[in-house]
């Protein structure tokens, strides 16, 4: 049985968005013209027709490769005011967005120009969108330690825009503990920690983004559920997992969304939440992703609050931000 979509979206936080995975085609071509640049594709229908991932790396190398677009300033205040107003419109209050610096500093886009731009439209979430914001930087794990250490300190003069850093890209391969030291670094410098752990990768990388990194949240986390004694870890510390549904089925973590552990996972009490990862690429936003689990996993009400609940007590809020983004 399938339902409609209430009128107005349950209130949540999003979690585990990445801001470049928000570039929508038609946004891709229109700063691709702004810039001078010819996509390898004829237009925003072709590109779609690629969106046909077999795995998180055939995922990766199209998000890399299309963001050769964002070039200024005005393209990623643009790309985050984009994303904005659609997370508003799927009921979300607060959002706490990762960038990949590197993705952009390899193109020779510096970090001061990425911060800066996603810094104007966040500057201006909560009196266009009503939505609170925080920024993570993320380290791609596929790169050296020594360049996630760069990455820091060329971040350095921006990092009051900056509330936690995180870890992601290619999994497999690429343990937390290889960036024990740069973890280390950004909690001396005040920053919070969290971390893309068990989306492709085993359990045992989970384990060490909690004892190596120590993190307080993971993202993903999904194949936790293959580990009982890590489970009653996490069941035990309430870790949040920012779980992504929608993601999970289009890079095959899972083989369709009704066998998606997420049910399983809050019967043994796993503080989850619902994302939405890459909306542009994976087929939804936040709410899209709650009325995805919703019907091919029949939640109830009760569980959908527990997930919206969730989202906002695992955000970097204090308890008064946290009661005003309710
Ligand atoms: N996993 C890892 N890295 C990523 C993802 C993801 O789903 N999206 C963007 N970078
Ligand atoms: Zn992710």
């Amino acid at each position: 049985m399938s339902h409609s979509s209430p009128a107005r979206p349950l209130p949540k936080a999003e979690l585990h968005l990445h801001i470049e995975g928000t570039l929508e085609p038609a946004l891709a071509f229109a700063l691709a013209e702004r810039n001078g640049i010819t996509l390898p594709y004829a237009d925003e229908d072709a590109l779609r027709r690629a969106y046909d991932f077999e795995d998180l790396q055939s995922f990766l190398d199209l998000y890399y490769a299309l963001m050769a677009v964002l070039r200024t300033e005005d393209d990623f205040a643009e790309l985050a005011d984009a994303y904005l107003a659609r997370a508003a419109a799927q009921g979300v209050r607060h959002a706490e967005i990762f960038f990949d610096p590197q993705a952009h500093t390899a193109r020779g886009v510096p970090v001061g120009t990425v911060i800066e731009g996603l810094a104007r439209a966040l500057d201006e979430a909560e009196e266009r969108h009503g939505i609170s914001t925080r920024l993570i930087l993320c380290f791609l794990r596929d790169e050296s330690a020594e360049s996630a250490l760069a990455t820091l300190e060329a971040a350095r003069p921006y990092l009051h825009r900056v509330t936690a850093v995180g870890l992601d890209s290619a999994e497999v391969g690429h343990p937390p503990s290889k960036f024990r030291e740069v973890y280390e670094k950004a909690h001396e410098l005040g920053l919070r920690k969290v971390a893309h752990a068990g989306e492709e990768g085993p359990p045992s990388y989970v384990w060490e983004a909690l004892d190596v990194l120590g993190v307080e949240r993971v993202d993903h986390g999904l194949r936790c559920v293959e580990d009982p004694e890590l489970v009653d870890r996490l069941v035990r510390d309430r870790m949040p997992l920012t779980l992504c549904p929608l993601s999970n089925v289009r890079l095959r973590a899972v083989d369709t969304l009704e066998k998606h552990p997420l049910p399983d996972m809050l019967r043994r009490g796993l503080m989850a939440t619902v994302n939405s990862d890459d909306p542009a690429y994976f087929g939804g936003y936040a709410d899209d992703n709650f009325t995805a689990v919703r019907d091919a996993l029949r939640l109830g009400e009760e569980e959908l609050r527990t997930l919206a609940r969730n989202s906002f007590l695992a955000a970097f809020l204090d308890d008064e931000e946290e009661r005003r983004a309710r």
